[in-house]
């Protein structure tokens, strides 16, 4: 992760975030271990707890509390309780900055621990979904403090959401399954850059790929793309392979259920785990089993088998490692410098959910090409002046 290294040496030297105590809800993972240790080298006195119960790599929380001296609240397979104990754990640390991946911290400071609101400076927010939590919550004129939205800078979502998810959600599956994906039916439920990201590697890899958009103008733009777009009910019928990444609830639910093929696959790479409607899926289910590990086969009363994978959790992190370290590296240089961002000008921002400054979304891109070994050109004075004028035309 070379840009977030350059970031950890300055932080090593300048420490912006000396005497400051920051609480991440992250998936721990060996990206996040490295973007604790920027932070802990910035002066920060870090806890870390999961913001997913399967996505904890145990080896990698132990390792960083055993040799960097972290602090971590988080186990893989924890339950709701833990989860939840983890999170109050890391909030007992009264943090001033807030660190999330889905909003989770936010919604407890928002709820059960409102004692904690005076002390705190501002968050960053990691995913899609949480954003839409905290703009709910910025809409409803609640959100007790500002906010940086990691996601919406472009040196994030269109790397990460695309790149990454695209990338890790194939991988989940195959690993889980262990299927050829060319000449399979695969449909993409959802088309922001998480469902671009996947449908463009399905492609690749040779399936026949059909998207599913509520959206009319990302529909249209699956169909230029390429894709076959049905709606959810018609993809039901055909699709051998179904993913979900709408960020959204019940992408899948029992009137898709009723009618999946014998052996039809079911994943989800969204947030949260209600993308699958599990409980619709239980109340056709006359048996089910762990045919491999990930993979949960449904018999249906009809005597279909409909496999879950993941328990339709992040299929990415909890059957594979999540995105890898040369995308995490632009989204968790944006998170360390946001934190740096937020530690410096959070007194003076509102209680709004801010994007990342412009200047910083562009030096992480100007970061990330020069470890990449990319030059590219700067435009003559010539031709700035020109892209520059209204007046000079034919
Ligand atoms: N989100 C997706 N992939 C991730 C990773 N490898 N580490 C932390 N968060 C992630």
């Amino acid at each position: 992760m070379p840009v977030l290294a350059q970031i950890r040496e300055r932080f090593e030297r300048e420490k912006p975030l000396e005497g400051i105590t920051l609480g991440a809800c992250l998936h721990v993972t060996t990206e996040t271990a490295n973007l604790v240790r920027t932070l802990m080298a910035g002066g920060a006195n870090v806890g870390l707890c999961a913001s997913n119960p399967l996505s904890t790599q145990d080896e990698t929380a132990a390792a960083l509390v055993d040799r960097y001296g972290g602090q971590v609240f988080a186990i893989h397979g924890e339950d709701n309780d833990t989860y939840y104990s983890h999170i109050d754990s890391v909030c007992d640390m009264r943090p001033q900055i807030t660190m999330d991946d889905g909003a989770d911290v936010i919604s407890v400071l928002h709820t059960r621990r409102t004692d904690l609101i005076p002390g705190i400076i501002g968050g960053t927010e990691e995913t899609t979904t949480g954003v839409i939590r905290l703009k709910a919550l910025e809409a409803e004129g609640k959100l007790a403090f500002p906010i940086v939205a990691v996601n919406e800078a472009d040196t994030k979502h269109l790397f990460d959401n695309r790149y990454g998810t695209g990338q890790s959600t194939l991988d989940g599956i195959v690993r889980a399954t262990n299927i050829l994906l060319a000449g399979r039916k695969v449909v993409v439920m959802g088309y922001g850059w998480c469902g671009r990201g996947v449908a463009v590697r399905a492609k690749g890899a040779g399936a026949h790929v059909i998207v599913c958009e509520i959206d009319p103008l990302r529909a249209l733009e699956a169909v230029m793309d390429g894709y076959e777009v049905l709606t959810g009910l018609e993809a039901a019928r055909e699709g051998d392979v179904f993913i979900s990444v709408t960020g959204g609830r019940d992408a899948m639910a029992s009137q898709h259920f009723e009618v999946m093929k014998d052996g039809a696959i079911i994943a989800n790479s969204g947030h949260f785990d209600v993308e699958i409607n599990k409980n619709d899926l239980d109340a056709i289910t006359k048996a089910k089993r762990e045919v491999r590990p990930n993979v949960e086969e449904h018999l249906t009363e009809d005597g279909r088998r409909i496999n879950l994978l993941a328990d339709g959790r992040l299929v990415n992190l909890a059957a594979a490692e999540g995105h890898p370290a040369a995308v995490m590296d632009m989204s968790f240089a944006n998170q360390a410098l946001s934190a740096e961002h937020m530690v410096k000008n959070g007194a003076s921002l509102e209680k709004k959910v801010y994007t990342v400054p412009e200047e910083i979304d562009k030096e992480i891109a100007r970061l990330k090409l020069e470890s990449l070994g990319v030059e590219i050109d700067v435009l003559t004075d010539l031709q700035d002046t020109y892209l520059h004028s209204w007046d000079q035309g034919t």
